[in-house]
């Protein structure tokens, strides 16, 4: 939350498992027992009884990039940048505004709350429509607290005048950000910001998909779905870092500290309700003038990317998606990842294996095979084998692994697949169950056998 911006300027800144859906995936025999747990109670409830977000929301989302400094021109551009550089065809259709559209700083008891009409003069209702013209959602963000976290009018005691506004203007998305009104706050008294929020969104008849940014504290994973939200952070604001010692200003949580974050999150996530592993940074390359972080290299942007995808957090991309470079751009396209964390059987991905610099994710999917990420920490190559009998239980006599950034398959092995992973590298497989075939013969004698 309350952070510096990066050049100088002091601001603060920064359940359902559908038993149809459930019912796609081949029978899970071979499925080890963690998985089962996976099923949350409740879900959050929408206007038209609908689940919003049955897949991670996908899309992208201001902030980190740009911060205050938005207007509408710069959405109009990302939209129509994201319709042609192929984003949205690959699934990324929210556009969402983080804070600073708001007229007012200042409190909510001073300040109605309104659009800038400097930086949107024809309002948010035009963007929204610009959107949906496009095949494309529209978010706004608002918070529970009198002022939001870079100090602008919030929506605490207005939530049904609020949801009604953003439902006239066709707002699909609500980022309704506690993390600086509500640091300290108990548990059961952010429980009930959310609550209220989300009974305001279902009154408005608009079905918002409602997104609680809690920064991670008091278990928001433990009750968030059950208050109305499809998802919710699991930890502080991300940096541009893949791994930086410590937490830059003592604050920010990098792309490991995350994902160790998420350790035994995975039985709270599923169809309608996930763990946000905060907006992406791929491509930032450390030059955002807002976002804190040395950047990082291609391939540890692409592990990023792979781990969230595996993790099935929302996929929201913070660069300017105006002038991503051709390797982030290959990076957020990659659809076989993008598949992965659109399952539809919506299973968050496992550490199976932990040897300390290696480090092993799996995760099944809808189709009965599984998606398997081999992690390297560490700062040199090293071989990794993964057994799936011995990783993930699975009695296969015969598998077929494909290699999701190589787009290559290899196989069919009946022995464990060793593989080469360089330093920061995810290697990202799908593993099939090939089962041998039997020959003609064996069958009659088989059949023969169980014959009266
Ligand atoms: C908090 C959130 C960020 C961003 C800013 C906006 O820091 O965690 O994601 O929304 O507020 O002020």
């Amino acid at each position: 939350m309350a952070r510096a911006r990066k050049r100088g300027r002091g601001f603060v800144a920064t359940a359902l498992l559908v038993a149809g859906l459930a019912g796609l995936a081949s029978t899970p025999a071979s499925r080890p027992v963690w998985a089962a747990d996976s099923v949350p109670a409740t879900g959050p409830a929408s206007a038209s009884g609908k689940i919003l977000a049955p897949t991670p929301p996908m899309g992208w989302i201001s902030w980190s990039q740009f911060a205050e400094e938005i207007d509408e021109k710069l959405i109009v551009e990302t939209i129509d940048a994201m319709v042609a550089n192929g984003m949205r065809d690959a699934g990324y259709v929210y556009v969402n505004i983080d804070d600073g559209w708001q007229r007012y700083k200042g409190s909510r008891a001073k300040h109605p709350l309104e659009v800038d009409p400097v930086k949107f003069p024809h309002g948010m209702k035009y963007l929204a429509d610009y959107a949906h013209s496009k095949g494309m959602k529209f978010g706004i963000y608002s918070g529970p607290g009198d002022i939001t976290c870079a100090g602008y009018t919030g929506s605490g005691g207005h939530e049904t005048e609020d949801a009604a506004m953003f439902a006239s203007w066709g707002v699909d998305h609500l980022k309704y950000d506690s993390c600086c009104s509500h640091k300290d706050a108990p548990q059961a008294v952010v429980e009930e910001v959310f609550r209220s929020m989300s009974k305001a969104l279902v009154a408005s008849k608009r079905d918002i998909v409602l997104n609680a940014c809690h920064c991670g504290w008091v278990n928001t994973w433990e009750w968030a779905a059950s208050v109305g939200a499809s998802y919710w952070r699991i930890g502080q604001d991300i940096s541009d870092d893949f791994d930086y010692p410590g937490n830059r200003e003592k604050y920010y949580f990098d792309v490991l500290d995350l994902i160790d974050h998420g350790v035994g999150l995975e039985k709270y996530a599923g169809p309608g309700h996930w763990n946000d592993y905060d907006m992406m940074i791929v491509g930032l390359n450390g030059k955002s003038p807002y976002l804190v972080g040395a950047g990082a290299s291609n391939v540890e942007y692409r592990t990023h990317f792979s781990m969230w995808a595996m993790l099935d957090s929302p996929l929201l991309e913070g660069a300017d998606v105006r002038h991503l470079d051709a390797d982030s751009l290959a990076t957020l396209t990659n659809r076989e990842v993008i598949a992965l964390n659109q399952d539809p059987l919506g299973q968050q991905a496992t550490r199976v294996r932990d040897d300390g610099l290696i480090q092993v994710f799996a995760k099944p999917l809808a189709d009965g095979s599984w998606a398997v990420a081999l992690l390297n920490r560490g700062s040199a190559t090293a071989d990794v084998t993964i057994s799936p009998r011995k990783d993930m239980q699975l009695e296969w006599d015969r598998y077929a692994v494909r290699d999701l950034w190589k787009h290559k398959n290899m196989g069919p092995y009946d022995i464990p697949f060793t593989t080469e992973v360089i330093s920061h590298e995810a290697k990202i497989l799908r593993l099939t169950h090939a089962p041998l075939k039997k020959s003609a013969k064996a069958d009659a004698a088989e059949q023969k056998e169980r014959a009266p």
